[in-house]
């Protein structure tokens, strides 16, 4: 048996749980959209085609904002092709994905799905093969409230509010060689300091998200933060940052993907306060962490994936996920909220079919991935501030990060409730581990409200249209509070999320 002892202090917090951390990603890309949230004539569809069967779970998911429209999609995409009559609409070539774009979902599509999903818009523009103009002009037509042309046109489409959409990312990982009209970080960062300027003008209030590197394994990683934080200091809130793991032939090496995230927002957040000091300024530039996931990526061209061939919505990038990619997604979560003092926002990449954790067929149902489950738990239940935890654990060697701990943990103090809720994943691959929690500093009696572990004999186990319920997170038995700790066991690769009320603190 495993040993791991974990201490909190409700005095050590380390920021607020933000609603913004549980966002999520809706790109043009294979059936995220079409036969995914949008499916005219599908039995659940209302009368605009959005499917109720999808909205039901994305509420149940617990999703906050919603990033739109790419990713790499936006980056060849003219927001004007997706507003007005639908019949008019321009099909297109989408370079991105090597499909056929029919314009039948755009913008107001995109606004009514959140309103009818209670999730938030996040909107991307196009720096790629568009610029500042282009940006400026989306912005005037979905937020303006003036009588422009643009305002009148959007009123002509029968949205007569200003969608007041607040946070906006200054296009997609503009480092990549792959992006359409991919920049040098001088080139991105002088548009990217342009567009924030003009959309400030229209409204300084906006979030804007300037574009960080699109992995840390780019070759351009660190420096491409510090040339654009550089050019764009003055006019940006955010930088994004994305991050996709995926198991491979090393186990305890993906079970253990956190660290790597836990690095990656320190060296971005290092980044960006050296810019502000050499600037001798107070401003702090924290994180978009807009893309992040388990993703176990098809081809590196999309042509191959789709033969040649241009398909609409073709079954792209369908990632099937097991208990132990749970697990990883938890843990990725866990690291997330420890972070909540840099990281502002975060979209787990993506909603629905592709790299998601809601999968549907055409005509057919919809149903959770395994993925779904820590997500939805954590998005419910984390509330208040998040608390440091101070943790002693067995260690385990792995390939790539060396001797890590074997249990990792975030725990959320919510005073309005007075409840502490911990998340914890178990990395070991051989056995169970006994986990002991001092609760000697949160003050009077604790009492246990639930203990639940998502795991399975069969880390590989997979849901599937058939079977999506097989494993679902259950009671955890082993959980007891006795003289001023709890006590648990986790089963090899697990996460569980534990619910405390305090006493006073
Ligand atoms: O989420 C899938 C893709 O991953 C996005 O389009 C792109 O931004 C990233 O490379």
């Amino acid at each position: 048996m495993h040993r791991a002892r974990l201490s909190i202090d409700p005095a050590f917090t380390v920021g607020p749980v933000r609603r913004e951390t549980f966002g999520s990603f809706v790109e043009h890309l294979g059936r995220c959209v079409y036969t995914g949230i949008y499916e005219p004539g599908h039995p659940e569809a209302d009368e605009r085609g959005f499917r109720r069967d999808v909205i039901d779970l994305v509420r149940e998911l617990g999703v906050s904002t919603v990033r739109y429209p790419g990713g790499n999609f936006v980056s060849g995409y003219r927001w004007e092709d997706g507003v007005g009559p639908q019949h008019e609409r321009p099909k297109r070539l989408d370079l991105a994905w090597h499909s056929l774009e029919t314009n039948a979902f755009g913008l107001n599509e995109f606004v009514e799905w959140t309103r009818a999903s209670g999730t938030e818009p996040m909107l991307a523009v196009n720096l790629g093969t568009r610029g500042t103009q282009e940006a400026l002009d989306l912005l005037e037509y979905a937020n303006g409230a003036e009588p422009t042309a643009l305002v009148e046109l959007r009123r002509s489409h029968g949205q007569e509010q200003p969608h007041d959409i607040r946070w906006w990312c200054l296009g997609n990982e503009m480092d990549g060689p792959w992006q359409i009209g991919h920049k040098t970080a001088h080139e991105y960062g002088r548009i990217a300091r342009e567009t924030a300027h003009g959309m400030r003008m229209i409204d300084p209030g906006l979030v804007l998200v300037a574009c960080g590197s699109s992995s840390s394994g780019m070759p351009t990683f660190g420096e491409w933060e510090r040339v654009v934080l550089t050019e764009a200091f003055d006019e940006v809130d955010l930088i994004s940052a994305h991050a996709y793991y995926r198991e491979g032939d090393d186990l305890p090496s993906f079970l253990a993907s956190a660290v790597d995230m836990d690095h990656f927002i320190r060296s971005v957040s290092a980044t960006a306060d050296a810019v502000a000091a050499e600037r001798k300024s107070t401003k702090r530039i924290d994180i978009s962490f807009d893309e992040w996931n388990v993703w176990y990526h098809e081809e590196e061209d999309p042509a191959i994936v789709t033969g040649g061939a241009w398909p609409e919505a073709p079954r792209m990038e369908e990632d099937t996920y097991t208990v132990a990619d749970a697990v990883v997604v938890g843990g990725l979560l866990v690291s997330l909220l420890r972070n909540t003092d840099r990281v502002r926002g975060a979209s787990l990449a993506q909603l629905v079919n592709a790299i998601a954790p809601i999968r549907t067929e055409p005509g057919g149902h919809a149903w959770r991935q395994t993925t779904f489950h820590p997500f939805a738990l954590t998005a419910r239940h984390a509330a208040g501030e998040v608390l440091r935890v101070a943790i002693d654990s067995d260690r385990t060697t792995t390939n790539r990060f060396g001797e890590v701990d074997l249990v990792d943990a975030v725990a959320t103090y919510d005073a309005a409730t007075s409840s502490t809720t911990f998340f914890v994943v178990n990395r070991a691959t051989d056995g169970e581990t006994a986990v002991e929690v001092d609760l000697g500093r949160l003050g009077g009696s604790a009492t246990l409200v639930e203990a639940v572990t998502f795991s399975s004999d069969d880390h590989q186990w997979r849901a599937s249209a058939e079977d999506s319920h097989s494993v679902l997170p259950e009671r955890n038995g082993s959980a007891v509070v006795a003289d001023g700790a709890l006590r648990v066991t986790l089963p090899a690769v697990s996460w569980t999320m534990i619910r405390l009320t305090a006493g006073d603190r």
